[in-house]
């Protein structure tokens, strides 16, 4: 085979290859096969520049950089559309009505039949393929001139930039075949139409458009001046497409979907004969073009009318944006009887869903308490209409997310609201801050009951630690303390628990102790007997057990084990709320996190006092004995045992030690407590002085053993 067939074949495998990958989601060819082949291609075409074709796969990868665009006139102008002003499902009834009208169709004449598809929310692109090869893409401009960005398009690799189905002539006059085997009756001519301009929408995926603004927001993170993060996908995707160098526009992945025709070559000069939108359609997919697989026949306009309403049901689920759905007449015939109106088709709609995002101004921020204590920024936002209802919030999620989109009270914004979704805010219009506003910060205190706020390393979520105290932990709080493997209140259920926080009958847990019939009787849904036996439930889990005391007082991280493991260590309530971080810390499985949770907890003096009423109102349980270690002097502490001491024996002093609770340990770290050297301590001396670790002689020793540490 010579050199300019192999090219040939090569072009071939490679760009079905890509039309199989990326339009067909099917890939064949395995990329290293792939790498492998478009590698011999770029040495064949460095070797032989001549070879070198506009379709061939080497020409998408970017790197052109242009001084500016060439504007670019269309044969046929690039129309816009009117758009339907009843947003209601009625909107399509409207439109049939009005096609009907103009085309003077009697009242019982039989329903129009129409293509309806998704109105993508990207920038309308021209893409023109001379005898099957694509020669120039152009943005809309004004709709009579656009733009030259045939080499950002080139780098869309949807995009065909051959024909699929139409053959090659080459110079040696042997002809190939560059597509499927199964051809469609519009492609069993081999022959490429003379021109063909194909138009449709460049979109972004929005999965394409997180990451490109995830690198944006690395790139700006370690200080690029050049890198921004975008509004939306259909702002990147036109930043990309607008780009001079098309190695940049290559790093921003875009995609495509083909839904209409410009200048073609006629068809009796062998040009494409369609009849219907919907012919025009598969014609454009058999020639390799991506086509919504949403786009669906309506025969009627209460089909349109499904098609709106189960198109809108999957928006939010769809991997791109739509701004609406199209409804276009079916047959070509009539499209040119219904002509235009002031560049607007009279046979085409556009039936807009509503809008997902708006601007709005951000009046405060404020931090709500969840019920579990978690607490979220909310920006309070001047009301705006978008996604269908009135938005006054929208979350900030966490301090990290507030300070990442840097929103600030007084900025302009863009919110968003995609279905069932809360509404988020997008990002700040920069240069519409107001002077001086400062950056947000969390509360030190809960602002729902003033306690401390704590976030956890390694978590993004600040929390309340009011617990039982906190108005607005109260519900979950009570809920929970009422559980089964908790206090085991029978009948204390969530409506229960709706009307006893919300009629601030229990504002603390002690509260639903103090409970009387009365009351309890006046609430919804409860009589007498009910409420009676409510009050019998509660004096019956009175007798509790410690373990079932302590889950039930909810700390962060006691679970019901942990409980027990508590409980059976330290025997007593008293020594488990006077207990520090390292005494906790001996209790079995207990690890630093959970320490610290408890620990907090009970410094708390809102916790410490609902405990206290607790048991005044008669809750009770048999104290059991502590474990031996937790109450003792030196308990929790760890010391490490170094040298020759004056009096005692390595293992004397290691008894002494652990008699009173400490734990000996053979090598020294951040942990050690204490390191006892004496004559001729070697490296654990060392490394103690390294890690700063107090050194102690046995004199020292001996005087804590006896004071306590
Ligand atoms: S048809 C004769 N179909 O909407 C109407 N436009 O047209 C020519 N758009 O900027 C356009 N999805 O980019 C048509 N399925 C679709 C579309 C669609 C999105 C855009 C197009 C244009 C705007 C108005």
């Amino acid at each position: 085979m010579n050199t300019e067939s192999r090219a040939a074949e090569l072009r071939a495998v490679l760009n079905r290859a890509a039309y199989q990958y990326y339009t067909l989601d099917a890939p064949e060819l395995p990329d290293a096969e792939y790498d492998k082949l478009f590698q011999e291609l770029q040495a064949l075409e460095a070797a032989h520049p001549e070879l070198r074709t506009p379709d061939s796969p080497t020409q998408r990868v970017g790197g052109a950089v242009l001084a500016g665009f060439t504007p670019v006139r269309h044969a046929v102008p690039m129309l816009s559309i009117r758009t339907e002003t009843d947003t209601t499902a009625a909107g399509a009834e409207a439109f049939d009505a009005r096609v009907r009208r103009e085309l003077k169709l009697a009242p019982d004449a039989p329903p129009i039949a129409y293509v309806a598809e998704p109105k993508f929310d990207g920038l309308a692109i021209s893409l023109r393929y001379e005898h099957g090869v694509l020669v120039q893409a152009a943005t809309r401009g004004d709709g009579e001139t656009g733009e030259d960005v045939t080499h950002n398009i080139r780098t869309i690799p949807q995009i065909p930039l051959r024909l699929s189905g139409t053959v090659e002539r080459s110079a040696s006059g042997v002809e190939r075949e560059n597509g499927e085997d199964t051809l469609s009756a519009q492609r069993s001519t081999l022959n490429p139409p003379a021109v063909l301009e194909v138009r449709g929408e460049v979109y972004m995926r929005r999965d394409e458009f997180e990451a490109l603004n995830e690198r944006m927001r690395e790139r700006m993170a370690a200080g690029d001046k050049a890198a921004k993060t975008f509004v939306n996908p259909r702002n990147a995707a036109a930043g990309a497409v607008r780009q001079l160098d098309s190695g940049i526009a290559r790093q921003r992945p875009l995609s495509f979907y083909a839904y209409g025709l410009g200048e073609v070559t006629p068809a009796d000069a062998g040009g494409p004969r369609f009849e219907t939108q919907w012919d025009m359609l598969q014609g454009l997919k058999s020639w390799g073009f991506p086509v919504s697989a949403l786009a669906r026949k309506a025969l009627s306009a209460s089909e349109l009318i499904a098609f709106h309403a189960d198109v809108a049901a999957q928006r939010d689920s769809l991997p791109f944006d739509i701004d609406g759905v199209v409804y276009k007449v079916d047959s070509l015939d009539l499209q040119r009887e219904l002509g235009y109106v002031s560049r607007e088709p009279r046979w085409a709609v556009a039936h807009k869903y509503p809008a997902q995002e708006q601007l709005t101004t951000v009046q405060a921020i404020d931090v709500q308490v969840g019920r579990t204590g978690k607490l979220t920024p909310v920006a309070k936002l001047a009301p705006v209409f978008v996604g269908g209802v009135t938005v006054t919030n929208a979350t900030l999620h966490n301090e990290l997310e507030a300070r990442r989109k840097d929103v600030r009270v007084g900025d302009t914004v863009v919110v968003r609201r995609a279905g069932d979704v809360i509404p988020e805010v997008v990002s700040v219009l920069a240069d519409k801050r107001v002077d001086g506003a400062p950056e947000f910060t969390m509360p030190t205190h809960c602002p729902v009951c003033d306690s401390a706020v704590v976030r956890e390393e390694g978590e993004a979520d600040h929390r309340c630690t009011g617990g039982l105290f906190c108005a607005a932990q109260r519900k979950q709080a009570l809920l929970h303390f009422a559980s089964r493997r908790a206090m085991d209140i029978e009948g204390l259920g969530e409506k229960l628990v709706e009307q006893l926080v919300d009629g601030n009958v229990v504002r603390t847990l002690p509260d639903v102790y103090r409970m009387d019939l009365v009351v309890l009787a006046a609430l919804d849904r409860m009589a007498i007997k009910s409420a009676q036996n409510l009050l019998d439930a509660l004096e019956k889990s009175k007798q509790t057990t410690l373990a079932r005391f302590l889950f039930a007082l909810g700390i962060r991280h006691v679970g019901e084990t942990t409980a027990k493991d508590l409980a059976r260590h330290f025997g007593q309530l008293s020594a488990i709320m006077a207990a520090d971080t390292d005494q906790l810390l001996q209790t079995p499985d207990v690890g630093p996190v959970v320490a610290g949770s408890i620990h907090t907890f009970f410094l708390q003096p809102h916790n410490r006092e609902v405990v206290e009423q607790l048991r005044a109102v008669g809750i009770t349980w048999v104290e059991g004995e502590p474990a031996p270690a937790a109450l003792l002097p030196l308990a929790g502490k760890t010391f490490v045992l170094t040298g020759t001491l004056p009096t005692l024996s390595r293992d004397e002093a290691k008894e002494m030690l652990e008699a009173a609770g400490a734990k000996v340990s053979g090598s020294v770290s951040k942990k050690t407590h204490y390191v006892v050297a004496g004559e001729e301590a070697g490296s654990k001396l060392d490394k103690a002085r390294e890690l700063g670790v107090a050194v102690i002689d046995e004199a020292a020793m001996r005087a804590l053993l006896s004071d306590g540490a």
